[in-house]
This record gives structure tokens, sequence and C-alpha cells, in this order.
């Protein structure tokens, strides 16, 4: 008989299929100590229930929860809450998953089956569970389903919903608004028989800024901006819409990789909303931008990018379970574009380091237009199998990178925040959220961002699924 000769890599059970539940603690157990200076409240945003009648299948499926560190005089608080919104509340009633996620969909019966089929309505799921952030004073949470949902920062209570107003119907958005000095924005894809990439101003009532039509439309998790343009890169991960206007697959499902169509950046000027230039270059994949610089009449586009979209199907549970293979390694990549005449002149690898959820001092980059280091999740060489198990620090002018790395302990996106009387760019914090799988609690860790010290932890009693995106509120 075949022994299996697998095994289940400790983190499944709290990083991917456990339950949270919503509590309150006062005060977390702090080990070291946490810089005075560091006042406010880290905000994470993820999935908290991955298991209703039957397991979600993917790690970007669930229903959100938030969860609230709140920082004063070297103590921490904490807060865990499922966004209150319609898929949430249905769930519970029904004690079954009602809604569509990205890649699970409710069990149907035969007739549900072809009421889908007739009735072209499905319900995508509004638990809004892959990033956190503010538009002026508002604090939002978003997902990609074209509406964000508005919550209180200390309560973690909904408190409106922003649903882009009469641009309704067969669209999807990323959770990754930009936000400058001019307005709010966002990507948005419309589905029809013409489909369009659209960007949309949106720190009011929602107004089309561009409209760029496509054959096939792309997933795009993030899109990019600079001073002068919104940039879209588009990946050759593509859909036939008439597939999601019927789905007889969960969302994701319904998108071919096809290569040979090649990526494209699709340029559109900021003021007249109009297209600009259009640049083919060969098939690459990405989730995340992380800068845009215009330079000597060029474009300098960096993002965090993948040979191909093959990660997808990677952090599927039943992949991610078997762990005989390293993740698709993501690394932070630039494309040098001439818009004129319309060519990429060069594509270059900034680091050879493992990247994803990739994050950079923003308000530094803003200011001096152009950055040094990113930080984000990685694999370590060690445990090269492994979900993400190290955070990194990349020097893209040295292409070096510094790492922090423990064994049986697994980092989240780690969260920026600047020590404000900072003179470098990288002088101040990482946040992150770990899960040590040997105590079986995950903690918040402060590290030194400057010289990748642990400065302190505070530990919770429990684990926390591996969440997405989080966002740090300044309070003075
Ligand atoms: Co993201």
């Amino acid at each position: 008989m075949p022994v299996s000769t697998h095994i289940t890599p400790a983190y499944m059970e709290g990083g991917f299929l456990q339950n949270s539940k919503e509590c309150d603690i006062e005060l977390l157990e702090v080990v070291g100590v946490i810089p005075d200076w560091l006042q406010g409240e880290l905000i994470r945003n993820g999935p908290g229930q991955v298991m209703v009648d039957k397991p979600m299948r993917h790690w970007f499926d669930g229903l959100a929860m938030l969860h609230r560190f709140h920082i004063a005089n070297g103590k921490v608080a904490y807060r865990s809450r499922f966004i209150d919104c319609a898929a949430f509340r249905a769930t519970q009633k029904e004690g079954r998953i009602t809604y569509s996620d990205f890649a699970t969909d409710p069990c149907r019966t035969l007739f549900q089956q072809l009421q889908t089929i007739f009735n072209p309505d499905p319900k995508i799921t509004d638990s809004a569970k892959v990033n956190v952030g503010q538009i002026g004073e508002k604090t939002f949470a978003w997902g990609e389903p074209l509406m964000q949902i508005q919550i209180d920062p200390e309560t973690l209570k909904t408190v409106g919903v922003y649903d882009y107003g009469k641009y309704g119907g067969n669209r999807m958005t990323t959770a990754h608004p930009l936000v400058d000095e001019h307005g709010a924005y966002n990507l948005v894809v419309q589905y029809g028989p013409i489909n369009f990439y659209k960007i949309y101003e949106i720190s009011g009532d929602a107004k089309e800024l561009a409209s760029v039509p496509v054959q096939l439309p792309g997933y795009m998790h993030s899109f990019g901006m600079s001073e002068n343009y919104f940039i879209i890169a588009e990946y050759p991960l593509v859909v036939q819409s008439i597939m999601l206007l019927f789905r007889a697959k969960p969302f994701i499902e319904n998108f071919d990789w096809k290569p040979r169509m090649g990526s494209r950046f699709i340029i559109i000027d900021r003021k007249t909303g109009k297209r600009v230039s259009t640049i083919k270059v060969p098939a690459f994949f990405s989730f995340h931008h992380v800068f845009a610089k215009e330079k000597d009449g060029l474009l300098e586009v960096d993002l965090c990018a993948y040979e191909n979209a093959d990660i997808i199907s990677e952090y599927y549970k039943e992949r991610l379970v078997q762990s005989d293979n390293p993740l698709p390694k993501g690394s932070m990549w630039r494309f040098t574009l001439n818009l004129e005449k319309r060519t990429c002149i060069e594509r270059r690898e900034l680091a050879d380091v493992c990247l994803e959820l990739p994050v950079i001092h923003h308000a530094f980059a803003h200011r001096h237009g152009s950055y040094r280091f990113v930080y984000g999740c990685g694999v370590n060489e060690a445990n090269p199998t492994e979900f993400y198990n190290q955070i990194v620090k990349i020097d893209i002018e040295s292409a070096s990178a510094k790492h922090w790395y423990k064994p049986n302990h697994y980092p989240g996106e780690p969260v920026f925040v600047a020590n404000p009387d900072a003179r470098t760019e990288d002088d101040g914090v990482l946040l992150s959220v770990v899960l040590d799988t040997q105590n079986k609690q995950s903690y918040l860790l402060v590290l030194n961002a400057l010289t990748f010290e642990e400065m302190a932890k505070a530990s919770l009693p429990h684990t926390i699924l591996f969440g997405y995106h989080g966002t740090f509120l300044h309070r003075n």
C-alpha cells in the first residue's frame, strides 16, 4: 500500500482553516518596549470565517473580519469584529455559504442552478475583506465588488456603504484605491456586450474619469498612478464576460491564462481621461503595483511580479496543505516605458528576492518622487516549501535584502509606520501579525524597520487567520 509521506504544515489550522471569534482584550501581554511615539491603531482586514456548511477553498475566500490593535503609551488593546454586511448576516442566519466568493460558490440544487442561468443575478459577496484605509476622514474596508464599507475605526462597526451610486451592475473594482492630494481613485472593470476598464474618482459621489473598451478583460488586483498618468497593467488572465454573467463557476475560475496575448500597459492622462499610450510586453502577472515615476520623458512602473498567474492556483488550500513545492516567486520588477514610441525600453528585476504584500513608505516616496526600500513577506530558503515565513526589506539601490525569520513563525503584511522625527526613509517600525504555530497563538510584532531588530511583541491567547492588508491610523 502506498504510504503518504506528506505532512500537513502546522500553519494550516490556525492560518487557513480555523474560524475566528469576535473578542475584546483590554491589555495584551507585551514583551519588549514599544516606542513612545507609536500611538494609534493598526487595523487589519482578512478572512474571519472560512468554514460554514463546507470549507471555503481558497486563501482569498471568507467572511471579512477586522482586527484592531490599539497602541497607547506602550500598551496594546485588541478587538476583532466580523464586518456587518448582507453576506455575513445571511450566512449566520442560514448556516451555509449563501454568497459567491472569489473561488467558492454556495452549493446549489439543480433548481437553483437553472435559476442562476435564467436569472443572471448571482449574489456576489459584499464582505469587504481585502484591505482597509482612509479616504479623507472616513475609514473604509475594501473588497473587489463595486462597493466599499465605511467602518468606525474604534468600534469596527459598519457605518455605511459607498456603492458607486448610479454606476451599478456587472462591475468589479480593486481593493487598492489610490489617494493623493488631488483625490481618490479606483479602477473598475465593467462586464457586458462591450467590456470596459474605467477609472472613477471616488472621494465624493463616484465620477467616471476614463473609459477604455476591452475585448477580453483581465483580472487586476491593483493599478498605478504617477503625477500625470493612471497606469493599468493588464495581464493575460482573461475572461469571456458571458461566463461571468451566467456564473456557472466561482468568479476566478472563469478566467483563463493566455500568455500568447502578452501583457499591456494602458496609460491614461489624469487630466483629460484620454488614453495616451498602450504598450505591449511579454506576459507576466502581478497583484500589486508598488510605485510609478515619470523621469526624463519616460515612465517607470514598479510592481511585484510573477512570470505567470500560477500563484492564484497555488493559494487553493488543497494545494497549500500539500506544500511539496515552493510558492511561485514574486519579486520587484521595473518596466521603463516610452509613452510616445509605445515601447518598453527595459524590463528589469530590481532584486532577486521573493516578495509579496509589498509595502513602501508612501508619504516619503510621494514627497521625494522616489523610494529606496520595499518591505513585504517572503519565503526563507531554510524552509522553501512553506507559506510566507519571513519579513523582508529590500534595498533596491543595492539589490540587497535584510530579513526577519524565525522557524515556526509566519508573519503577515508588515505595515510601515514612520518615526515622526525620522531623518531617513526607513526610520520607523514595521507592524506585522505573526502566527506562532508552536505556542498556537498570534502576536503583533513591532520590528525596527531600520535595523530589523525586534522591539516588542504583544501576544494574543489565540490564533488569527492569515489576512491580507492593513493600515495604521495615528492618534495624537
Ligand atoms: Co492586495
